[in-house]
């Protein structure tokens, strides 16, 4: 039977999150008196935690010690969490359910390679963490996207050759990551930032059935 190893991206693709990363940040920015906006926020979708603050603090030619930057780190974490731990099942995106559903019924292996260190919590929250039959999170990895270190991780532990795996994310970093290492990319979201994705749609809703099942064949 045809298998391909499909890998999610988390944050902006399975949830609604993305939004909530992106408040955190602004409030923290704002605070030191960095301008902060939805353009600049692109750059830092898929990007992790650490990265994220480096590029923040240099948009405002800031510097800090080790320790005002892991309270600033903790600060910004603290803030997201209040979020998630409101969220719940309403926060998973259009479509995804009718997907993953789609996928479990065909037999595919299913992956998760996402940047954040909150992923499982966020996975239990919505009820999803069992559907996956793999997780890789930023718990898991050394380099961040674009590397592809996550996706590499992801598909050696569904047991597929990259080549057969097809990942979907919402951020440019996440679509160089798959592109780098050898897999076919899906974008999830605004076709003029994520030009260099295999395809890209607006979300899953856009996303047939039948377009799965060519994937699956190919
Ligand atoms: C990615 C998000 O999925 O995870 C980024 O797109 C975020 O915005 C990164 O910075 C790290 O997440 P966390 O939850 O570990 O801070
Ligand atoms: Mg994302």
């Amino acid at each position: 039977m045809d298998k391909k190893g499909f890998i999610f991206d988390l944050d902006g693709v399975i949830v609604d999150t993305a939004r909530y990363h992106y408040m955190a940040w602004k409030r923290l920015a704002e605070s030191l008196g960095i301008s902060f906006s939805k353009v600049k926020n692109e750059q830092l979708k898929g990007v992790s935690r650490v990265r994220s603050l480096e590029k923040i603090l240099n948009w405002g030619n800031m510097e800090l010690t080790e320790a005002q930057f892991n309270e600033l780190l903790e600060l910004k974490n603290n803030d997201y969490l209040a979020y998630i731990e409101r969220m719940d099942k309403d926060e998973i995106l259009p479509d995804v359910p009718r997907v993953l559903s789609f996928l479990k019924q065909n037999d595919q292996p299913i992956a998760l390679g996402s940047a954040s260190k909150n992923a499982r919590t966020i996975l239990k929250e919505v009820d999803l963490l069992e559907v996956f039959d793999e997780v890789i999170d930023g718990t898991n990895v050394t380099n961040a996207k674009p590397d592809p270190e996550v996706f590499l991780k992801a598909a050696e532990g569904l047991g597929m050759d990259p080549s057969d795996c097809i990942v979907f994310e919402d951020s440019v970093a996440g679509i160089r990551a798959a592109n780098t290492g050898g897999m076919m990319s899906i974008g999830i979201g605004d076709p003029a930032v994520l030009h260099e994705a295999t395809y890209v749609f607006k979300d899953f809703t856009e996303i047939s059935n039948e377009f799965f099942s060519k994937l699956i064949s190919e």
